[in-house]
């Protein structure tokens, strides 16, 4: 017998179906996906997931690594001297922004690209490679389990970096980012191609939720004053130049990934995740903000 909470979870997948928009292109390989995967996971802070849909679909975890990384290096490095690179502001503009303060050429926030790269340097670590292999240890210990990685969208993304290519040498013409850049931003191309279910996402988005602590292997991962931090910065910034409109309709912190996923936390209760690669105008997954809508108003999980 299938328990309300799943009936109410097809439902929802049913009546946002319909919701249009347009996979994203200027990724090549990205370009590729099957525009009508929809999947939806909702796994609550005792360990508990509800799947959805094309719940197999694997696909590269992309923007929603942003705040993952942040954490990391807020746990390397302390918040003063993270925040001494990246500012916590919203840009109001676009993920690929060029959105770097003038004079200073601090990012306003880690989850456009600019700080995301910035980010990506703070990660302890001999070399980039090193930094890359405690990223992925990191997104798997909130996930639960090792993730994989999207070797077709990593080249396909590394060959057509050219916007963030400028963005790391600005970054470092400015001294945000030291030494040769390109090492760094193979870095973090990188750790956008990590493969993901939606299932990992909703764990992800739960280990948040639940205070820093994965809720099936019950392991501390992040401290909890680093997760007030990082989901303060989702709340303002995550989904960008429509942060303040989610922030009004939904309420929740959240990221979305230009792959079509979206996360969002309902902090001491559940971690959302929703995938499907349709976009609206802002890069988030058309489908997954009608999703966390639709929920946020019948369920009531708006924070404020
Ligand atoms: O840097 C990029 O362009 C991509 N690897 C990630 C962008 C992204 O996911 C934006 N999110 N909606």
């Amino acid at each position: 017998m299938r328990s309300p909470v799943q009936q109410y979870l097809e439902a929802i997948v049913e009546q946002c179906a319909g919701t249009d928009g347009e996979v994203a292109g200027y990724i090549p390989e990205l370009a590729a996906a099957d525009p009508d995967q929809f999947a939806l996971a909702l796994a609550t802070v005792d360990g508990h997931v509800y799947e959805v849909g094309d719940i197999g679909a694997r696909y590269s975890i992309q923007s929603i690594s942003k705040p993952f990384t942040y954490a990391l290096a807020l746990a390397d490095q302390g918040r003063k001297a993270v925040a001494e690179k990246v500012d916590v502001e919203p840009s109001g503009e676009a993920f690929n922004e060029i959105s770097l303060a003038s004079g200073t050429g601090r990012p306003r926030n880690p989850m456009i690209n600019a700080g995301a790269i910035t980010t990506a340097s703070l990660v302890a670590g001999a070399d980039a490679e090193e930094r890359f292999r405690r990223v992925r240890a990191w997104y798997s210990d909130f996930a639960g389990r090792e993730l994989g990685f999207d070797e077709a969208v990593y080249a396909s993304e590394l060959a057509t970096a050219h916007r963030n290519r400028a963005i790391a040498h600005l970054l470092r013409e400015f001294g945000i980012l030291r030494g040769d850049p390109e090492p760094t931003l193979d870095q973090y191309i990188r750790q956008c191609s990590v493969a993901v279910d939606t299932r990992d996402l909703a764990l992800m988005a739960a280990t948040l939720a639940n205070g820093g602590v994965q809720p099936r292997s019950g392991r501390r991962v992040l401290p909890a004053t680093d997760v007030e931090q990082v989901l303060s910065v989702m709340a303002t910034c995550g989904m960008y130049d429509a942060a303040g409109d989610w922030l009004s309709t939904v309420g929740m912190p959240a990221k979305s990934g230009v792959s079509g996923g979206i996360i969002a936390i309902l902090p001491g209760q559940a971690g959302l995740a929703v995938f499907s690669p349709r976009l609206d105008a802002h890069g988030n997954s058309a489908r997954g903000v009608a999703v966390c809508e639709r929920m946020s108003r019948d369920m009531e999980m708006h924070l404020m």
